[in-house]
């Protein structure tokens, strides 16, 4: 398996942020992240699509974007006419999952489910065969740099084996408190994707801890 590095640009300076999508790809990040925020599903607001194109403009690499609002479906086009190359949607804010997901696909875009740390596993069992993406969350969304929660790695092992017995090509990503401390456990636990704010973007060498983030998980103990 490959390790998927993803860095989110919550954490980056949004007056420079077309220099930190660059820097992001030039240390080898495989995705770029970004978080939608509504005040809605998450008390936070972050921003739409016009930073959804300008990031589009700055980088060749897919732009998967974590939609964190109520009735995602009212944004599906516009994000995937900004240039989004795939869009992940929360099955607690997603009543007609499976319809959902199969019109993000429609628009040509990559389908991905994100679960919160209190929502069960069983909430995407059924779409299993729906989703290029499966996003379990290492935090309680809504803000960068807060602090992974240990019982998720148990959570990655069984959604890496549900995924495996759905014989489902999923992507399986990890998103909050991802750093140098954690990765290699949710790795070891079977995520592919890594995304990674405040671990990236607080490094005196980003594009170095990109690398570093990389090399961690494909040590041997
Ligand atoms: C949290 C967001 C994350 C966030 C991760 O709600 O979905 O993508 O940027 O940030 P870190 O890596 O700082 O926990
Ligand atoms: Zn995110």
């Amino acid at each position: 398996m490959k390790v998927r590095i993803a860095p989110s640009i919550l954490s980056a300076d949004f007056g420079h942020l077309a220099d930190e999508i660059r820097m992001c790809e030039e240390g080898g990040a495989d995705v770029i992240h970004l978080d939608v925020m509504d005040g809605r599903f998450v008390p936070n607001i972050t921003f739409g699509e016009k930073v959804i194109a300008s990031a589009r403009k700055a980088t060749s690499l897919p732009l998967d974007v974590h939609m964190m609002v109520v009735e995602p479906e009212n944004y599906f086009e516009s994000f995937a006419g900004a240039g989004a190359t795939g869009m992940t949607i929360h099955v607690e804010a997603a009543p007609h999952l499976q319809r959902q997901l199969a019109r993000i696909r429609e628009l040509g875009c990559l389908a991905g489910a994100a679960i919160n740390p209190g929502t069960s596993l069983g909430a995407i069992h059924e779409v299993a065969l729906d989703l290029d993406l499966l996003l379990i969350m290492t935090v309680n969304p809504g803000f960068g740099g807060q602090e992974f929660i240990p019982a998720s790695v148990d959570k990655v092992s069984r959604a890496r084996r549900l995924l495996d017995e759905m014989r489902s090509h999923a992507a399986l990503e990890v998103d909050g408190g991802i750093a140098r401390d954690t990765i290699q456990k949710v790795w070891r636990a079977g995520a592919d994707t890594f995304v990674a704010g405040n671990a990236v973007f607080s490094a005196s060498d980003p594009k170095a801890e990109i690398e570093e983030l990389r090399r961690i998980c494909l040590e041997t103990v």
